[in-house]
């Protein structure tokens, strides 16, 4: 059974003072009882320049950091980029790549993406590639065409042995931040196409070991629904996650009972 990964995006909210208050919050409840149930692991992406200091707190803490973005350049002349060294450097283990926000207002393509998840790789980020499609390619019946697009537009790029060493997100956009999660069957749908697609390019223990999370108005009150399909593997939380008891319950409802 594979632990569950619950993704706090906290986009682009909050303040030193706010953060640091929900971060403590998180912490605190991660702290595990005898008896308890396999908790779900957990990271959290805050704005950029709050990574160093949080990660102070939460170095001691089983919760992992995370960032919202990284440059596809090692370094250099590129004015207001962070490198994936630097945030190496600063306790970074995972980052966002290619989230539909930057495809859609910084222009980000699938080649910067997959340029990205190679930047992160090389310096052991892990990173967390977001795939999702628009409710017009919803209604034109393209949803699978353009997920499996935009994967093998990465594959290609940097190889399916590396490709595993990242996360997945399928995130509709159609689900972002509008109160509409996709349901269940839904989603597992598209997960299960994601699926297919690994097994096709990696050796099937492989495939079936990669994380494949569901993002887009995941709450509490339907984080359980997600998490009992079979292909759903965690959540990328974007709203909720600004809330500690929003985001923690989504963390309680991917709990697991011990096997044995
Ligand atoms: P919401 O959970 O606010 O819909 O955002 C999802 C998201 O974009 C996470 O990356």
């Amino acid at each position: 059974m594979k632990h569950k990964l619950i993704v706090g995006n906290w986009k682009m909210n909050g303040s030193m003072q706010s953060s640091l208050e929900l971060v403590d919050k998180i912490i605190t409840h991660n702290s595990p009882a005898p008896g308890d149930k396999i908790s779900p692991h957990y990271v959290i992406c805050p704005p950029a320049v709050y990574l160093q200091e949080l990660n102070k707190v939460i170095n001691k803490s089983v919760v992992k950091l995370g960032a919202q973005d990284v440059s596809e350049y090692a370094n250099g002349a590129y004015t207001g980029q962070v490198a994936a060294e630097m945030l190496k450097d600063i306790g970074c283990d995972y980052v966002i790549i290619g989230h539909s926000e930057r495809r859609q207002y910084c222009g980000e393509t699938d080649e910067m993406i997959a340029r990205k998840f190679l930047a992160a790789l090389a310096q052991n980020i892990t990173p967390i590639l977001c795939v999702g499609e628009s409710l017009e390619a919803r209604e034109a019946n393209q949803t699978e065409k353009i997920i499996l697009g935009q994967l093998n537009a990465v594959i290609d790029i940097v190889g399916a042995e590396k490709f595993a060493e990242g996360v997945i997100a399928y995130e509709p956009i159609w689900a972002i931040g509008t109160g509409k999660t996709a349901s269940p069957e839904q989603a597992q749908e598209v997960h299960a196409a994601i699926r297919t697609l690994l097994i096709s390019k990696l050796p099937k223990e492989i495939a079936r070991k990669m994380m494949i999370l569901y993002g887009g108005s995941v709450k509490a009150s339907n984080a359980a629904s997600l998490f009992v399909m079979p292909d759903i593997d965690g959540a990328l939380v974007g709203g909720a996650s600004l809330d500690a008891k929003d985001f923690l319950g989504i963390g309680e409802a991917a709990k697991m009972p011990h096997t044995n």
